[in-house]
C-alpha cells in the first residue's frame, strides 16, 4: 500500500510529537511507529525537564549552559547549549499553555525540584531547575502532546516498522517498511522525512530502556551512508533497580534519597563533596562500580543502596509515587521502610545521528546535508549533551529542537513536491520478509541477542579498555556472520514478532558495531568514555566528535571540531 503525505514522522516519543504538532500547522503529517504510539519509551521518563525558569530561587539560562557544558565534559557544542538552555523557559510555557498538567508549588506556578549536575552561579550549588509532573513526567508530555496531534489531524500509523529509506538523486522521497499485523508493505511517499526513533538500551544486558529500543534509526541511516557522531559515549544511569535495570529516578536523590555501600557510608561524600548524590551520572556510576569492585558493595555484591527513608511516607507519595510502586511491585519492599538495592543501568546514548539545530542530516565533518532527511531526539546528536548528559535535559532537548526541526520541515515541505518512488518499493519488501521467513540457517535471534548483550555489558559499559573493546568488536563481527545465517520458528505473517525482532536485531548489531569501533578508536576519557588505559582526558588530542561510518569492508572513523563559545574546557570538580 502507497501513502502519500507532505512529512513522515518515524517515532511517536515525545521528540517525532512535537515535531509532527509543530509542522502539522502549516502540512499534511504523518506519524509512523512500530509500536502504538502511547507506548513509545518517553513515556518511561520520570523526574523532570529542565529549565531555568527560577519558580522557587533565582536561576538563569547562563547557569544552565555551564552546567551543560561542563557536564559533558567539554564536548558539546555551545551554539547549540545555548540554543538549547535560552530556549528551554518559553518551550516549558508552550507545553503548559497545551495543558500538560504539571506539578505546582503554593504560589500555583510549575514546581521544580534539584537534578544532577544543575547549579547555581556556575557550579556553588544544586539549584531548583527540573520542572515536573510527579514522577511521571514523560508520561504527563506524552498525553497531552498526543491529544494535541489528534486535534490537529495528525495521521497515524501504528505497528508499522520502517526498514528502509528510499532516496532520490541524493534526496531523500520516503521510507519502505510492513505492517506488523499482516506483513503488508506500506510505502509511504513525502517531501521529508524526520528520524525520531530513540534509543537503543536493548543493546545491552542491563537497561532502563523499553523493549523498542533496539537503535532502528541507527541502523537505517548506516544502511544509507550516513555516519553517527559521538557513538562511544553511552549513559548508564547510577539507579536502575538491581538486576532488573528499572530506572529509579534521580528525582529520588533530588528529593532526599542518599547512597550507601556495604559498610553502610554515604560514599559520595569522597567522589563528589559538593554536589554528593547530585553529581552528574557518568561520575556517580563509576563511584558506585568502584565501591563494589574494591569489595564495599551490600553483602560483597555488585550493588549498593539507595535510602528513601529519610524522606517520609507522605512525601515518598505525593512525589515519587511511580518509582515507590514500581519498587514494591518488583521488589516487595516499602521505600518508607526498606533500603533498594540499585546498580548503573543502560540509560541513554548522548550519541547518535549527527544534526543541525533545525534537523538536517548531516553526512560529512564539513557539514553537508542530505536533503529531505532529519533526525531528532535520542537517535540525533545535535550536539547538546556532549559525553555525558545531564538529567532532564533530554525531554527539553526534545522539544526545543522538535519546534525548530517542525517548523523547518514544514518549510522544507513546502517548497518542495513529492518525487516518483522506485519501482519495486513494496517488491523489495515484500521479498526481504520472504527471506527472512524462509531462511533455513542455523542461528537463532535470542542467542544471538543474549551474546551481544552480554559482551557490551561486560566489554563496553562504564569501565572500557583496548583488550575487552578489541574482543567485543570481535564477538560483534561473528555474531554479524551468524546473523547473515538465520532461522526463523515462526513462518506466519501474522503479528510476526520473531521477524521483528529478527530485523531490529540487524540494526542493534550494526549499531554496536559502531558504539565499539568508536569506542576503540577514542584513546582518552571523558565523560561516559573511560578508558582503564587512558585514564585521563586529553584536550589536546581527543577534543573533538567521531564520525563513524560503514563501509563494506569495514567501518571508518573521522572528526570534526568541538564549537567553544563561552566556557573554555576546564577540569571538572563537583
Ligand atoms: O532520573 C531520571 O528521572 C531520568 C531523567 C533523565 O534521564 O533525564
Amino acid at each position: 500500500m502507497i501513502h502519500e503525505c507532505d512529512l513522515v514522522v518515524v517515532g511517536g516519543g515525545i521528540a517525532g510529537l512535537f515535531t509532527a504538532l509543530e509542522a502539522s500547522k502549516s502540512c499534511k503529517v504523518a506519524v509512523v511507529s512500530k509500536v502504538h504510539v502511547t507506548r513509545s519509551h518517553s513515556v518511561a521518563a520520570q523526574g523532570g525537564i529542565a529549565a531555568s525558569l527560577g519558580n522557587e530561587e533565582e536561576d538563569r539560562w547562563e547557569w544552565h549552559m555551564f552546567d551543560t557544558v561542563k557536564g559533558s565534559d567539554y564536548l558539546a557544542d555551545q551554539d547549540m547549549v545555548e540554543i538549547l538552555a535560552k530556549e528551554a523557559p518559553a518551550a516549558i510555557v508552550a507545553l503548559e499553555r497545551m495543558g500538560v498538567p504539571f506539578s505546582r508549588n503554593a504560589a500555583g506556578k510549575i514546581e521544580q525540584r534539584r537534578f544532577g549536575g544543575h547549579t547555581r552561579n556556575f557550579g556553588e550549588v544544586p539549584v531548583k531547575r527540573a520542572c515536573y509532573a510527579s514522577d511521571r513526567t514523560g508520561r504527563a508530555i506524552m498525553d497531552t502532546l498526543y491529544d494535541q496531534c489528534l486535534r490537529r489531524r495528525v495521521e497515524f500509523f501504528n505497528e508499522v516498522f520502517i526498514m528502509k529509506l528510499l532516496f532520490r538523486d541524493g534526496r531523500c522521497i520516503g521510507a519502505a517498511g510492513y505492517d506488523i499485523a499482516d506483513c503488508t508493505p506500506q510505502i509511504f511517499q513525502t517531501k521529508a522525512i524526520v528520524l525520531a526513533t530513540g534509543g537503543c538500551g536493548r543493546i545491552f544486558k542491563v537497561t532502563s530502556n523499553g523493549y523498542a529500543s533496539t537503535g532502528d534509526g541507527f541502523g537505517l541511516t548506516l544502511e544509507a551512508g550516513v555516519p553517527l557522531e559521538d557513538m562511544e559515549f553511552v549513559q548508564f544511569h547510577p539507579t536502575g533497580i538491581y538486576g532488573l535495570g528499572i530506572l529509579v529516578s534521580e528525582a529520588a536523590r533530588a528529593e532526599g534519597g542518599v547512597l550507601t555501600n556495604g559498610r553502610g557510608e554515604r560514599f559520595m561524600e569522597r567522589y563528589a563533596p559538593t554536589l554528593k548524590e547530585l553529581a552528574p551520572r557518568d561520575i556517580i556510576s563509576r563511584a558506585i562500580l568502584t565501591e563494589t569492585r574494591e569489595g564495599r558493595g551490600v553483602n560483597g555484591a555488585d550493588f549498593v543502596h539507595l535510602d528513601l527513608r529519610g524522606i517520609g511516607k507522605e512525601r515518598l507519595r505525593q512525589k515519587l509515587p511511580e518509582i515507590t510502586s514500581l519498587i514494591q511491585t518488583y521488589l516487595g519492599i516499602d521505600s518508607s521502610e526498606g533500603m533498594i538495592p540499585v546498580a548503573p543501568t543502560c540509560h541513554y546514548m548522548m550519541g547518535g545521528i549527527p544534526t543541525d539545530a533545525e534537523g538536517h542530516v548531516l553526512t560529512n565533518q564539513c557539514g553537508a546535508q542530505v536533503f529531505g532527511l532529519y533526525a531528532i531526539g535520542e537517535c540525533a546528536c545535535v550536539s547538546v549533551h556532549g559525553a555525558n548528559r545531564l538529567g532532564c535535559n533530554s525531554l527539553i532537548d526534545l522539544v526545543v529542537f522538535g519546534k525548530r526541526v517542525g517548523v523547518n520541515t514544514a518549510k522544507y515541505a513546502e517548497d518542495n513536491g513529492l518525487l516518483p518512488l522506485p519501482p519495486d518499493s513494496e517488491s523489495d519488501v515484500e521479498n526481504t520478509i520472504n527471506n527472512l521467513l524462509g531462511a533455513h540457517g542455523d542461528s537463532r535471534v535470542p542467542v544471538i541477542r543474549e551474546a551481544m548483550q552480554r559482551v557490551m555489558a561486560d566489554k563496553c559499559s562504564v569501565f572500557r579498555d583496548r583488550d575487552g573493546l578489541t574482543k567485543a568488536l570481535a564477538v560483534i563481527r561473528e555474531l554479524k556472520q551468524k546473523y547473515a545465517n538465520l532461522n526463523l520458528a515462526n513462518k506466519s505473517k501474522r503479528f510476526n514478532y520473531e521477524l521483528q525482532e529478527a530485523i531490529e536485531l540487524g540494526n542493534m548489531l550494526k549499531t554496536a558495531e559502531g558504539i565499539v569501533f568508536s569506542a576503540l578508536n577514542r584513546e582518552e576519557s571523558r565523560g561516559a568514555h573511560f578508558r582503564n588505559d587512558y585514564s585521563e582526558r586529553n584536550d589536546d588530542e581527543w577534543l573533538k566528535h567521531t564520525l563513524v561510518y560503514a563501509s563494506n569492508e569495514d567501518l571508518k572513523v573521522r572528526y570534526k571540531p568541538v564549537l567553544i563559545t563561552k566556557f573554555p574546557p576546564e577540569k571538572r570538580r563537583y
